[in-house]
């Protein structure tokens, strides 16, 4: 009986259940039931989301109990991601908006950002970094809250995206750094030269697209979806990069599964896949330099899906 649930531990282990039983698909920034009740709960009750296990034991009103309840049967049923549901997602130790506009913050380069671009950046200066594909804005608004001397640009072809990634960019207070652009990838950036440029581009395969559980639906599918193999965006971005990059500058960027596609085209590339704290994630680092030297390759793999 739902009337024998008291306390913020009972809703969130009740959450966690109701979310098991259901078989929903998790992964959109957390991967499991317990930490997406818990965030639910504690966002319901305006707590924060760092919350001492001392408090689990507090019980809720009667109004309160409502609104957690209410917020636990919407993710069953509609098979909303968590974070539409609160309106908030974290990424980088940093909280973001995140709404249908734009996908959930989930990428692994929170990590790499986190870690500060080691070893690839270390002993290169950065004065300017490009976010290109920046849906909410968490990947250059993350950059730029880490290295206050960094200037960022946003870049994104979704009018939508580019709402919500200037709320994030007022959120975190770095307006006088970060500026988001509207251009469908690098077409808007005329004569922009970045040391670092890092991308989450689509990378989702049209067999995969089909496939996907519920909760990507409510997703842009233009956040998603990447031709044949996944590179449509990734292989453009690698042909492109080198004219926006400085001499020792560098460019990150996630493919996902097209991780084996990639290697399979382009076999001599010196792609450095980054190691995760879970493993691989199919996120590449590669110096300029080393892209030039490969430009005729990357150019005709292009020109051969054209
Ligand atoms: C996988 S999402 C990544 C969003 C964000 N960087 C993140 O990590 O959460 C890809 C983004 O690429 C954008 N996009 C799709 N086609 C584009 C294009 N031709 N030029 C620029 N951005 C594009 C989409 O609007 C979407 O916001």
């Amino acid at each position: 009986m739902i009337s024998e649930l008291s306390t913020i531990i009972d809703f969130i282990r009740y959450g966690a259940s109701r979310f098991g039983g259901a078989e929903l698909t998790f992964g959109h920034s957390y991967d499991n039931a317990l930490d997406e009740a818990t965030h639910l709960v504690l966002h319901t009750l305006h707590l924060p989301h760092d919350l001492s296990p001392a408090y689990g034991s507090a019980k809720l009103t009667a109004v309160e109990k409502k609104a957690v309840l209410k917020l636990i049967e919407r993710r069953v049923k509609e098979r909303k991601p968590v974070a539409y549901l609160t309106g908030e997602a974290w990424f980088a130790g940093l909280k973001f908006k995140s709404d249908e506009r734009a996908l959930v913050p989930r990428s692994p380069i929170a990590e790499t950002i986190q870690n500060g671009f080691s070893p690839w950046l270390d002993g290169t200066v950065v004065r300017r970094a490009l976010d290109l594909c920046t849906g909410s804005g968490c990947i250059g608004i993350a950059m730029a809250a880490h290295n206050p001397d960094w200037r960022v640009d946003l870049a994104d072809i979704s009018d939508k995206a580019l709402s919500l990634a200037r709320e994030n960019i007022h959120f975190q207070n770095v307006e006088d750094r970060v500026r988001a652009i509207k251009s469908d990838l690098f077409a808007g950036l005329k004569g922009e030269v970045y040391d670092l440029i890092v991308s989450n581009p689509p990378y989702v395969t049209k067999q995969e697209f089909a496939a996907l559980p519920p909760e990507y639906a409510h997703e842009p599918a233009l956040g998603l979806t990447a031709g044949e193999d996944g590179l449509d965006f990734a292989l453009r971005i690698l042909d492109e990069a080198p004219g926006h990059l400085s001499a020792d500058g560098w460019l990150i960027c996630e493919v996902g599964e097209a991780e084996h596609a990639l290697n399979a085209l382009l076999p001599r590339l010196p792609l450095n896949w980054i190691e995760f704290a879970v493993g691989q994630m199919g996120v590449f680092a590669i110096a300029r330099a080393d892209i030039v030297k490969h430009a005729k390759a990357i150019k005709a793999a292009l020109a051969k899906r054209r």
